[in-house]
């Protein structure tokens, strides 16, 4: 039983035998105390004065006698108008901690049965990545990592898409400017280069559309009729028709985007189990399109179109197959849902996608409930704001958005002069302090992005985030390096801090020792709520205020001139689980920690 459990068990008791009362225990909870007072637990009284009939301070009174006298783990309580705050013995909290370095991997939940589906980053092949989808990547491996962490099987997956007009307006571009140009001949990364025609495709078709309207065509029809649009559109047909050059060619630039997207993913530190193509997928959907008719959850108009009417569950009417019988994202996505279902039988099924297509999600849920698939209750949309630069910062070469690679590199090259300024990496070699660079700027751009709720819209500040003191990865990446260092030390000087003889001499914590093992104990809990709840953020938030009192403990505590012995190797031994906790909450947030800095 957990020692919460054991003092709610303990108040119930204390209600009937002070106050004559049979309380149901699930009634009586236990909130953390408030920095400002004293204790670990709080009870707060003032919702069970009618049952106490005394005053909030007197009832506090008599139910913290009863503790004291009942738990041998209560060592002292105090009361502070209607709150009842509780400490528990120093005795209790270093058998807790003891119990939880000798525990075989403290850091992860039991197994469960649960199979997690997690599609995240599901790119379009015109361009490179951007600041959005870091947000994105960052979000969906962090959280397959926490949902492993409980104990969930987890599929990791990438639905590309990667067919479409928008591939056929790179294709178009790239055969009437390329003059057979390739990642090789331009030194050019793929991405880039299928990116850099897409934009070459956007400004010459602007002009084509200005000079026709020039000639009095009206916009609209310009915008239809400029020949690079009605190549694009030509393009498109052939390649649904399969025609070989055209297939060759895509097949050409799709895999330059590919080899770009596999460096970005690999500097970004993210992976995935299954990849799904739009080019396989985007005719799913249509035979249940025909099962909704069947079923009645769709309608068709006059005109043949196929639509879903969801005004009885709060939305309007959504299209699901044109009157010319082809089919729309959401149909593509109606099969997608399906396919991952056949192959990997998810309880559950996360989508990681900006907060721009809410609605489209909104809808998809509706329809495949509608549908009555077996997996639609599991299904959730991990949504997500955007992400801003201080004005005036890196504009990407494409000029609108800021460029994935552009600002890992720029991010690198902040970290470099950082550290160099403030002389971090004193004795390091070249290769070591170039790996230390990459750690802390990667470290600091993950940790900015996802300690904010991702439902925010947010602004990321590269000059902040790589501050090694404040809420940001290096200092928490510090944290650990400094603790490495003492660990290293303890050995230096053969202190045996893991010798149980030793550690069982210590009969008391200091303060902030205890806040320490009540901060770590908690991880689990962390850990659990982080899962259920799809957020990152609270790890982050937890790693912050470790790695705070952490630094806490370390102003005021002295480790290696302590007089005892055994102060010592306990407060190294604490120091230890402090910096293997910081480690495997890092790593949930795909952060690696430095051991030297
Ligand atoms: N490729 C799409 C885009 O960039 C996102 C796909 C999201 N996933 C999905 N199953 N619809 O907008």
């Amino acid at each position: 039983m957990d020692i919460s459990t054991k003092i709610t068990r303990s108040i119930h008791d204390a209600f009937t035998a002070v106050f004559a009362v049979e309380l149901p225990e699930q009634i009586l909870s236990l909130q953390p105390t408030r920095k400002e007072f004293e204790g670990t637990f709080t009870f707060v009284v003032f919702p069970f004065l009618k049952y106490t009939k005394k005053s909030p301070e007197q009832s506090g009174q008599e139910i913290g006698n009863y503790l004291k006298e009942n738990l041998e783990e209560v060592a002292t309580f105090n009361v502070v108008k209607g709150f009842l705050n509780i400490s528990l013995t120093d005795h209790y909290w270093l058998v807790e901690f003891k119990a939880m370095t000798s525990s075989e991997n403290p850091f992860a939940l039991p197994q469960t049965k649960v199979k997690v589906m997690v599609e995240y980053s599901s790119p379009n092949t015109n361009k490179p990545l951007h600041l959005g989808h870091l947000r994105n990547n960052f979000l969906g491996f962090s959280l397959s990592e926490i949902l492993k962490a409980n104990g969930h099987h987890v599929v990791k997956s990438n639905l590309v898409n990667d067919r479409g007009i928008h591939i056929c307006k790179s294709m178009v571009a790239y055969q009437e400017f390329g003059k057979g140009e390739s990642p090789e001949s331009s030194g050019i990364k793929g991405d880039h280069l299928v990116g850099k025609y897409y934009v070459i495709f956007d400004a010459a078709y602007k002009a084509e559309v200005k000079v026709l309207m020039e000639k009095g065509v009206e916009e609209e029809k310009a915008k239809k009729e400029a020949p690079l649009m009605c190549k694009a559109q030509e393009m498109l047909v052939l390649w649904e028709k399969g025609d070989p050059e055209t297939v060759s060619l895509w097949k050409t630039m799709n895999n330059w985007v590919y080899e770009g997207f596999d460096a970005t993913y690999k500097r970004m530190g993210v992976d995935f189990d299954q990849m799904y193509y739009e080019s396989d997928t985007y005719l799913l959907g249509k035979d249940m399109v025909e099962e909704g008719l069947q079923k009645g959850v769709f309608y068709k108009k006059e005109n043949g179109s196929v639509w879903a009417d969801l005004s009885d569950k709060g939305l309007d009417e959504k299209l699901v197959l044109r009157s010319d019988g082809t089919s729309v994202y959401i149909t593509q996505d109606m099969g997608t849902a399906d396919l991952k279902y056949r192959d990997h039988k998810n309880d559950k099924s996360i989508y990681v996608v900006g907060n721009e297509q809410d609605y489209h999600f909104d809808v998809l849920f509706k329809i495949l409930e509608k549908l009555e698939r077996p997996y639609a209750k599991g299904l959730h949309h991990l949504s997500y704001g955007m992400v801003d630069l201080p004005s005036g910062k890196m504009k990407s070469r494409e000029g609108t958005v800021v460029d994935a690679d552009d600002l890992m590199a720029e991010m690198v090259e902040t970290a470099r002069r950082h550290t160099q300024e403030l002389g971090k990496i004193d004795g390091f070699s070249e290769q070591e302090a170039e790996a230390l660079y990459e750690i802390l700027a990667l470290g600091a751009l993950k940790y900015f992005l996802l300690k904010v709720d991702p439902k925010k819209r947010m602004l990321f500040n590269p000059e902040e985030s790589i501050e090694f003191q404040g809420n940001t990865g290096p200092f928490i990446q510090y944290t650990h390096a400094r603790i490495r260092a003492i660990l290293r030390k303890a050995e230096q000087i053969e202190l045996d801090f893991n010798n149980p003889s030793l550690l069982n001499k210590v009969a008391e914590l200091q303060e902030t020792e205890k806040n320490l093992i009540v901060l770590l104990l908690d991880y689990p809990q962390k850990l659990k709520t982080a899962g259920s709840e799809y957020s990152p953020s609270l790890i982050a938030q937890y790693m912050f205020e470790l790695a705070k009192e952490y630094n806490r403990f370390y102003a005021e505590i002295p480790i290696f001139s302590e007089a005892k012995e055994q102060h010592r190797a306990f407060r190294v031994a604490l120091s230890a689980q402090v910096a293997q906790t910081i480690k495997a909450g890092m790593k949930l947030l795909g952060i690696e920690v430095p051991e030297k800095m």
